[in-house]
């Protein structure tokens, strides 16, 4: 009995420490993929993929649906009719006011040195991620340095403020290099029923490569949405930390995976 209860406790506390709070721990390239639980704002990021498995990726079937109905098997069964309702409108509203935008020149030299800058507003917080990969698509993108984009510094993170952030990659030790495709933003603060959705900003110094082309680069924007309302954060009264989850869980579709259009860079003289 007391074993048992001591592993629940331990499970809970090792996988609230992630996801849902972004990735304090993961300081490296991330590929979409990864985030296998979130939802798609459109059909659009899965194709290539069978049509029916791509339209259940859809936040509208993988997350509102059975928040709305109250789905039973789910978090969201318990939960009064109104609440959800109530929910489902402050998370869709955070939805259409969420963005993900890119800056890049159109043309560089091979090899040169030059900045791209993502911008993001909304996303529910406390925390984002932001990333540059190679297509606009959730299974098979891959991180921008496989289609020969070098990382050449480390990213420089704005949070909502223009306050520079250095803690989240500070993480990763200096001599392994701080020049990733991926960051997480912190202090995150989005807040659907007031309307407020702060911007924050990611500048990433990148290399061209060395052969001329078109070469193909978009960002990513990983955010969560029921954290940005009461309604929609519970906390465990045994948690001694008294950490705030998401009430559709860890393993919920409240999270959220968007890009911007692919940009393609020509590199020549
Ligand atoms: C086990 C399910 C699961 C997986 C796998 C997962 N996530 Fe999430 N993630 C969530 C949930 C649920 C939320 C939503 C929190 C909310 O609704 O506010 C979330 C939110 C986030 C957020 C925003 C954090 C916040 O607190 O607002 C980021 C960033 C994120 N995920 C990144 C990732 C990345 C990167 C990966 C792959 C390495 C990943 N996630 C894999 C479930 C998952």
């Amino acid at each position: 009995m007391f074993r048992s209860s001591l592993a629940v406790l331990m499970l809970a506390a090792s996988t609230a420490a992630a996801y849902p709070g972004g990735t304090p721990d993961y300081q490296t390239d991330v590929a979409p993929f990864c985030a296998s639980c979130h939802a798609s704002v459109d059909v659009s990021s899965l194709a290539g993929a069978p049509p029916d498995r791509a339209t259940r990726e859809l936040a509208a079937n993988k997350h509102l649906a059975p928040l709305r109905s109250g789905a039973p098997n789910t978090p969201y069964a318990t939960m009064a009719e109104t609440d959800r309702s109530l929910l489902a409108d402050l998370v869709e509203k955070l939805d259409r006011e969420s963005t993900v935008e890119i800056a890049a020149p159109a043309k560089v030299a091979p090899g040169q040195e030059f900045d791209v800058t993502v911008t993001v507003k909304g996303g529910g917080g406390p925390v984002a991620g932001v990333g540059l990969v190679d297509a606009d698509q959730r299974w098979y993108a891959r991180s921008a340095p496989s289609a020969g984009w070098r990382v050449v510094a480390a990213p420089v993170i704005r949070g909502p403020g223009a306050k520079l952030q250095t803690k989240w990659l500070e993480k990763r030790p200096e001599a392994l290099g701080r020049n990733l495709s991926y960051v997480n933003i912190e202090g995150i603060s989005s807040d659907p029923a007031n309307d407020s959705y702060p911007s924050a900003e990611v500048v990433f110094r990148l290399e061209a490569p060395a052969v001329g082309g078109k070469y193909p680069i978009a960002a990513v924007f990983y955010y969560g949405t029921e954290l940005a309302s009461p309604l929609g954060t519970k906390v465990d009264p045994k948690d001694p930390q008294q950490r705030k989850s998401p009430v559709g869980g860890f393993g919920g579709a409240s999270g959220r995976v968007r890009f911007t259009p692919v940009e393609s860079i020509e590199v020549g003289l």
